[in-house]
């Protein structure tokens, strides 16, 4: 595994694998890496013959009162765990090479990252806008791979490559959890026992709106009520929001006759936890199961 620093020996490294004919696949990541990061990495691994990983903990997408001096670092451990899985390249740079101190432009995220967690952490969107599109002109990747856990991330990212023409496919991987259904986070290494506890709040209430979709109930400002009911259980949880969204624009959906997304963002004492899940309709409702037969 090569590992480098510079936009230049990036750049230089990739070109030789696609010299050698090969297919590259880009995982970017701020590091900290878990299972999460690791099943993109195995997801790459498994659809292009040379996998760069980016390890940038982007100081543009944090906003003031953001947690960039807490963030989990761990760059010796994070080389170790992608060495292991047979990485070709690991892309770290700092900060100070990544921006020129006299860079202006940024890009745009559009209407996509103007609610949710574009409301609560503004400017957010624009700078993973800003250095996903920088990634992946440094890479020049086949194929990204994104995680449906940041699910609004991942829809800013498909309309960035698809209004900017980026020749790049975007290859999303479900959200990955822990043993007790918590989306598994960087973040979640700052979670003390007792909040990491409450925490378990966030996809139990993911579930109870699926449950109760199951059940019939289709109008989707029940369907949020369903899953405030079920983070207000945990005291230690104050919601940022609980909402239930058209998958692809993500504005508010009113009733559930297609896919739609639940989003959920939480904060937990000082650490912001999100989390998201499909909410498909049933084809009937529970009271006329087997009824056509
Ligand atoms: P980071 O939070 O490190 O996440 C890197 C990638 O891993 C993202 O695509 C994220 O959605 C995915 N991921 C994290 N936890 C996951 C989980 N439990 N299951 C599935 N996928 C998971 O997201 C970022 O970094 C940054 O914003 C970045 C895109 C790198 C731009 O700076």
């Amino acid at each position: 595994m090569e590992s480098v620093a510079s936009k230049a020996e990036a750049r230089k490294a990739v070109a030789d694998a696609r010299c050698d004919g090969k297919t590259i696949a880009l995982v970017p990541t701020m590091g900290a890496l878990h299972d999460g990061h690791l099943a993109l990495v195995r997801a790459a691994r498994a659809r292009a013959a040379y996998v760069a990983v980016s390890v940038f903990v982007n100081p543009t997408q944090f906003t003031s009162g953001d947690d960039f001096d807490s963030y989990p670092r761990d760059l010796y451990r994070d080389l170790e765990t992608l060495a292991a899985e047979g990485v070709d390249l690991v892309f770290a740079p700092s900060a100070a090479h990544m921006y020129a101190p006299d860079a202006a432009v940024t890009v745009d995220p559009g209407p996509l990252a103007s609610r949710w967690e574009g409301e609560v952490r503004p400017g957010h969107f624009r700078g993973v806008a800003t250095v996903v599109t920088k990634l992946l002109s440094i890479v020049r990747p086949d194929v990204a791979f994104f995680g449906e856990k940041d699910y609004q991330q991942l829809q800013v990212v498909r309309s960035v490559i698809a209004d900017l023409d980026l020749a790049v496919t975007i290859a999303a991987h479900p959200v990955v959890r822990d043993r007790d259904g918590v989306a598994l986070s960087s973040r979640n290494v700052l979670l003390d026992a007792e909040t990491r506890r409450a925490a378990r709040a966030v996809p139990a209430a993911l579930d109870a709106a699926a449950e109760a979709l199951a059940w019939g109930e289709c109008d989707a400002r029940a369907l949020e009520g369903v899953m405030m009911d079920a983070l207000a259980a945990e005291p230690l949880l104050t919601v940022d929001y609980a909402a239930v969204v058209d998958p692809h624009t993500l504005e508010p959906a009113s009733a559930l006759t297609a896919a739609a997304r639940a989003l959920i963002a939480v904060r937990a004492g000082a650490v912001r936890l999100i989390d998201n899940g499909e909410l498909v309709a049933p084809p009937e409702g529970p009271q006329r199961k087997g009824t056509g037969r």
